[in-house]
């Protein structure tokens, strides 16, 4: 059975991690995955987290099963902090995932399911896995605009053009904020715009939320997510929780499906159930129980929401460091827009052959596409990061 199998490429994210770990060189330094570092170049576990770990451990009796789509008291927590009050809980199907990429999983099947010939909408670029599981689904996709590489910014125009091309009951898939792997986010007006071309053609969001709190804040970065939700019948958000509460491997994600009333969404709670028991029956609850309980508990609430300041804080102060670091290694603005993005990812434009010189003559870690992961950078790292980007790309 396996004797002519060929097993498939692992991505560029992958790729690079298996190089990274494989690389002697003490200096090296990782800019690929998304991970987040402190400025001593750590990913501590939260204080947070690990008291909630505390309390759990302490109050926990049984490990016997939840339930298939997880704790309600996790899923109604996590909706609660991304949605706020934008759509009643009437409204809203959801169902525990392994981490966000279950999540993104769950409701591209969902679609599938539902509607097998609706085209799905990817901004370009994206996360690479989502081409991966569209592709995996055999589902259809479109490219549509994004990113204006010249001046690092959203591509506005081009954007809202493509889009209004998205039939009825086709998905426009949308970041929440941080966009993967520009950093260049919708502003308000941005989503009101998106808002309107989805009123006007019947196209559903699908917003994949991994890294709420690291832009603005909890609020600001939730900003087109709620608005969306206000305005539509119908729309699919996929989140995670690996980045903004540290938890990675523990894999805690929430898929939720906002309805147009409680029969659309019970029925769609029966369908991720559903889906969930097919893959892999019951996800994970350790982690989903360590976030309900830092989110019900105002004391572990207040200290997790400063933890994710802090972490915002740094990634904001690596983008103007390296932003400045770049300005005087060139004497040029040419990366200022790095200090105007968000979140942990910026392309720095470089080709792949550049990205390759970065590797193999300074140890420098980014992705293929040229995406550099600001939250790997520290204070110490950022002078020579800057001097060999300022030399390789000219
Ligand atoms: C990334 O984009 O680096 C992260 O989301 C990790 C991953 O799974 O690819």
């Amino acid at each position: 059975m396996f004797e002519d199998l060929k097993a498939p490429e692992a991505d560029k994210i992958l790729r690079l991690m298996a190089m990274f770990a494989a690389d002697p060189r003490p200096g090296k330094v990782d800019l690929g995955v998304g991970v987040y570092r402190d400025p001593q170049g750590q990913t501590p576990v939260m204080e947070a987290v690990r008291r909630a770990e505390t309390i759990i451990a302490a109050r926990q009796r049984t490990k016997s099963y939840v339930g298939l789509a997880g704790d309600p008291a996790f899923a109604d927590a996590l909706r609660r902090l991304i949605l706020g009050d934008a759509v009643p809980a009437e409204r809203v199907a959801t169902c525990a995932t392994p981490g966000g990429t279950g999540a993104v999983r769950q409701a591209l099947e969902m679609v599938q399911r539902i509607t097998p010939d609706a085209t799905i909408w990817v901004p370009t670029p994206t996360w690479v896995n989502h081409h991966a599981i569209i592709d995996h689904l055999g589902q259809k996709s479109r490219a549509y605009r994004y990113y204006d590489a010249a001046d690092g910014t959203l591509d506005r125009e081009g954007m809202l053009a493509d889009l209004a091309q998205a039939r009825a009951g086709d998905i426009v898939l949308l970041h929440g904020c941080c966009h993967n792997p520009t950093g260049a986010d919708l502003q308000p007006d941005d989503w009101r715009a998106v808002g309107d071309v989805l009123e006007q053609t019947g196209a559903i969001p699908f917003i994949d939320i991994a890294y709420l709190g690291f832009a603005d804040g909890l609020e600001a970065d939730a900003f087109g997510t709620r608005h969306l939700a206000e305005r539509l019948s119908e729309v699919l958000i996929a989140a995670s929780c690996s980045k903004n509460f540290g938890l990675y491997r523990e894999r805690v994600g929430l898929c939720m499906a906002i309805t147009s009333g409680p029969g659309p969404r019970a029925a769609a709670a029966g369908l991720m159930a559903h889906l969930n028991r097919q893959s892999y029956a019951f996800p994970p609850d350790h982690g989903a129980r360590v976030v309900q309980v830092i989110l019900d508990d105002r004391e572990l609430r207040g200290m997790w929401e400063d933890e994710l300041s802090l972490m915002r804080e740094t990634m904001n102060t690596n983008r103007a460091a390296f932003a400045e670091a770049l300005r005087a290694e060139t004497g040029s603005d040419r990366f200022g827009f790095l200090a105007g993005q968000r979140g942990m990812f910026s392309l720095i434009g470089a080709t792949p052959a550049q990205v390759e010189t970065l590797r193999e003559d300074h140890g420098i870690y980014v992705v293929g596409d040229g995406r550099l992961n600001v939250a790997g950078l520290t204070k110490d790292t950022i002078p020579g990061v800057a001097r060999a980007v300022a030399r390789v790309l000219g």
